[in-house]
Order: C-alpha cells, then sequence, then structure tokens
C-alpha cells in the first residue's frame, strides 16, 4: 500500500501566518502538523509516500527531505495550481502504481491514528473507506448521509447539511477511484472535489465503508482549530526537563522544557512545551502554550497560545492569552512618549485590545 498526502493549498484562513508559511508546516505542540501525517502513515507500515506540494514546495521539501528522518521514501508530485483534492490523485496516478492507497491531507490530526483503520482496509478490501466525525459545524466540510450504515449522499460544504458526519481528511481507495477522479466536474469553487469522486463510486455500486471515529480530529481551518489541536496534543505530553530551570521558578504539571532552554524566577504550568533555547523570565506561562525555540519572554504573562520561533514578548504584565503570535514577532511595553500603542504588524493580523 502507498501513501498519499495533500500538502499543497494556499492556507487563506490562517493568514497572515500562511503568507510566509506553508499551513502544513505550523507548528502544533512545536512540531509541524504535517509530520503527524508522515508518522501516522509509517506507523501504519505505510513506506512508500508521495507529497503533492504547490507553491510552498521549497519549504516543505526542505523541512521534510526525502523521509530518512522516519525511514520511509518520499516522492514529491508537482501541482501546478490548487485544483482540488480529486486532481491531486489523478497527477499522482503514475506515483500510486496500481496500489491501494491512503490519502492523507497535510493539516488533517487524528488522535487516534490510522493503524487500526488501515489495518482493516487492508483486510476487508472496499473499494474506497472513509472516516467520519461528528462535529458542530457540518457546513465547513464534505459532508455524508448515512442510512442504516450506508453512504446514501456526500455534499461538499452544503448549506444545508443533512447530518452532522464531516468527512476526516483521511481516506483508502483502490485504483477504482482513477476513473471516478476523471468522470467528475470542477465544483462551484473550481475544484475537483474527493467528496464528488467518492459519491461516483457510490452511483457505480462501488463499495464504500464508512468508519465513524471515535477520538478527537480535528484540520487546520482556523486560528481557532491549531489552538485546539495544539491544547489536545499538549495534554497527552509527560513531563520532561532537559533545559534548566533555576531554583526561583515553579514547573506544575505536564511540561516538557528542551535542551538548551532557560527558565528564570518564572512559573510554568502545563501543559505546555518550552523549546530549544528559548529564555523565559520573571515570567507566567499558563496551561496549553507552545513556545518554540529560540522565543524570549521577560516580564510577562501568557496562556493558551503558540508563539513561533525567534518571537520576543517584554514587558506585557497584562496576561496574553489565546494568540497566535508569528516568528520573529515582537511585542513590548515602550517607554517612549507620547504613551500610546504602536503596531508594525502584517497584512490580514487580528489585534484584540480590552
Ligand atoms: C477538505 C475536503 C472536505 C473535508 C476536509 C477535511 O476541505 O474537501 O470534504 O471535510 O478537507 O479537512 P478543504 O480543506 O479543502 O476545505
Amino acid at each position: 500500500m502507498r501513501g498519499l498526502i495533500l500538502s499543497g493549498g494556499r492556507g487563506t484562513r490562517l493568514r497572515p501566518l500562511t503568507f510566509t508559511n506553508a499551513k502544513q508546516l505550523v507548528p502544533v505542540a512545536n512540531k509541524p502538523v504535517l509530520f503527524y501525517g508522515i508518522e501516522a502513515l509509517v506507523a501504519a507500515g505505510i513506506m512508500e509516500i508521495g507529497i503533492v506540494v504547490g507553491d510552498t514546495r521549497e519549504e516543505i521539501r526542505s523541512a521534510v527531505g526525502d523521509g530518512s528522518h522516519w525511514g520511509c521514501r518520499i516522492t514529491y508530485i508537482e501541482q501546478e495550481a490548487p485544483l482540488g483534492l480529486a486532481h491531486a490523485v489523478l497527477i499522482s496516478e503514475d506515483f500510486l502504481k496500481g496500489e491501494p492507497f491512503v490519502m492523507y491531507l497535510g493539516d488533517n490530526l487524528i488522535k487516534n491514528g490510522i493503524t487500526a483503520l488501515v489495518d482493516e482496509f487492508r483486510v476487508r478490501r472496499p473499494n474506497a473507506q472513509i472516516l467520519l466525525a461528528h462535529v458542530p459545524n457540518p457546513s465547513q466540510f464534505g459532508v455524508a448521509e448515512l442510512e442504516g450504515g450506508r453512504i446514501v449522499k456526500l455534499v461538499e460544504k452544503p448549506r444545508h447539511p443533512k447530518s452532522d458526519l464531516a468527512l476526516v481528511g483521511v481516506y483508502m481507495f483502490d485504483p477504482n477511484i482513477f476513473p471516478a477522479v476523471k468522470a467528475i466536474s470542477p465544483s462551484w469553487r473550481g475544484e475537483l472535489e474527493i467528496t464528488d469522486a467518492i459519491q461516483h463510486l457510490v452511483d457505480q455500486g462501488l463499495i464504500v465503508e464508512p468508519h465513524v471515529v471515535d477520538g478527537w480530529w480535528k484540520d487546520m481551518g482556523k486560528v481557532e482549530d491549531l489552538l485546539e489541536a495544539n491544547r489536545l496534543v499538549l495534554e497527552t505530553f509527560e513531563q520532561r526537563i532537559e533545559g534548566s530551570v533555576d531554583a526561583e521558578s515553579r514547573i506544575e504539571g505536564k511540561v516538557v522544557i528542551e535542551k538548551g532552554a532557560q527558565v528564570v524566577a518564572s512559573v510554568i504550568r502545563g501543559p505546555a512545551i518550552i523549546g530549544m533555547n528559548a529564555q523565559i523570565s520573571h515570567s507566567y506561562v499558563g496551561p496549553f502554550s507552545s513556545i518554540h525555540n529560540n522565543v524570549k519572554i521577560t516580564d510577562s504573562e501568557i496562556e493558551h497560545s503558540i508563539v513561533l520561533e525567534n518571537a520576543a514578548i517584554e514587558s506585557i504584565n497584562d496576561r496574553i492569552e489565546s494568540s497566535l503570535i508569528g516568528r520573529n514577532a515582537r511585542i513590548s511595553k515602550l517607554s517612549l512618549k507620547p504613551r500610546a500603542w504602536r503596531f508594525n504588524i502584517g497584512d490580514n493580523s487580528e489585534i484584540g485590545v480590552h
């Protein structure tokens, strides 16, 4: 069996971060979300993995390499424009070599991995297996309508969803998917939808097995999704302290402090992770925070947030929360007169003050 990870797309809903960063490389608990997908495939015994890349191809290649880090082999497949998930399957036909395959959307995270589901697919051999999850906002996903446990209808982002069962971004197919992706036409958003291709399989009387996932599932649609995924992953951590913590500091609960990190006169309350060479001094880092490598937090309070590499936060005594702070960003209190807020922020940024 082969693996196909989709890592094109523009990530418009995660701007401004995705102006300079591939959405699939945004870290969740300090690890790019894409790496969780690669690990899930490798854990399921899939060692030949194709990654479909678009505009952010260089960045993805330099982060992932040839796969030797995970003991798998990675082939890059170029998609010239984001023309849809079914289009990505279409251009990957040569790579997939007529084998059954798992298609994994590079911005999806599934708590329990996919090993049991892939094993089930290998044994039962349906033409396709799809994963579903109950969600509160189905109209933002592909939605499945079931009757007596069988799929009747699949609709991409319906205005009036008939159920709360969203299509999770992990699919298993046999080669019957190729005639299906060739038969469909682009949707209203101009994309060849995998949802329509699977509906085509159903209409042809092929066997498409639905499987409702237990445990959480997240895709990185918006900042709130990213913060929630971060929270869910951090909760699975155990305490591990490899950096230095001085006698004046307190570490509470599931906290990871990576090598070279320094905690001085601060409180870190888990679950939280402090990246390599980060410096936290005279500060409070509260639950559900991921502080990336080389971040400096001085005389400030933060919780339930993600702070990316090399960012600095200084003398912010009001607590920062539910925030996503990009690479090299600086937030500090100035003693300049007049006393005022001073911003130099990117396009599509959001700032909330009280
Ligand atoms: C895609 C699929 C959708 C699925 C979702 C899961 O949506 O088209 O059916 O529910 O991934 O992440 P997109 O991310 O392209 O909006």
